[in-house]
């Protein structure tokens, strides 16, 4: 299988980010669900909220960096033609939905690193290290990117959904593999 995109397929690298990035999207909403219900003094599943919080923040910085490494890895090489079973409409809308996703990937991790610190409770990476301030106290960009966090976290749901129905539709309603074009040694 080949490393880079190419006329005749998603390089390796495409899908390996794709994937990544797919679980630790599913990862930041399972950490976020559980983070803002249980109580600060409780624990879920033997870890605490604070932790939960900075396993939240830590997964999202490395979704950023690999989203920076999967736009470089869409430059290189060229993009596969669209799946013949896909109608003129459905290619739009594939593409749109796709640059939403892509915005996404760039938004969410960024407001949510400017708020916690803007708002100043930085970034204990991975539990090893603090994260460096460069913003410093600013509690207005810290409310103004909360807000955009929160609801870009909620927008994203649309262009989401869009990608899901279009992909599973597909893939299990009309039985033409589409999904198999993401997968290791397909083509
Ligand atoms: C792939 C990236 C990310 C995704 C998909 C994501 C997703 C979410 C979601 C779904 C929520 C819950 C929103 C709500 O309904 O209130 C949330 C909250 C939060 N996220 Fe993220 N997040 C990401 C990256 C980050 C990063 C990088 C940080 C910080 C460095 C961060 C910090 C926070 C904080 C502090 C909250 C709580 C907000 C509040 O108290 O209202 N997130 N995130
Ligand atoms: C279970 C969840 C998912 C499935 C089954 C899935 C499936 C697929 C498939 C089959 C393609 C190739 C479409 C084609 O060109 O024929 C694709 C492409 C793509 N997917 Fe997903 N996807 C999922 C989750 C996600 C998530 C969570 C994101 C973004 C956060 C995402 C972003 C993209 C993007 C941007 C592309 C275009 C190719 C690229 O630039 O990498 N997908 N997906």
């Amino acid at each position: 299988m080949q490393l880079l995109n190419s006329s005749s397929g998603y390089g390796a690298l495409t899908k390996l980010l794709h994937w990544l990035i797919a679980a630790l999207f599913a990862l930041q909403y399972a950490s976020a669900i559980i983070m803002l219900r249980v109580p600060a003094e409780a624990t879920t599943l033997g870890v605490t909220q604070a932790e939960y919080y900075n396993w939240h923040k830590s997964l999202g910085l490395l979704a950023l960096l690999l989203t920076i490494a999967r736009l470089v890895n869409r430059r290189s090489g060229a993009l596969p033609p669209w799946a013949p079973t896909l109608t003129p409409l459905e290619q739009v809308m594939v593409h749109r939905a796709e640059q939403l996703l892509y915005a996404a990937m760039l938004v969410m991790p960024l407001s949510g690193l400017v708020y916690v610190m803007a708002g100043g409770y930085g970034v204990r990476l991975f539990g090893i290290f603090d994260l460096p301030n460069p913003i410093g106290s600013a509690p207005r960009l810290a409310v103004l990117a909360q807000w955009l966090h929160v609801a870009s976290a909620i927008l994203l749901l649309l262009p989401l959904g869009l990608h899901l129905g279009l992909v599973l539709g597909h893939h299990f309603g009309l039985k033409d593999r589409l999904i198999s074009r993401m997968l290791p040694g397909r083509k």
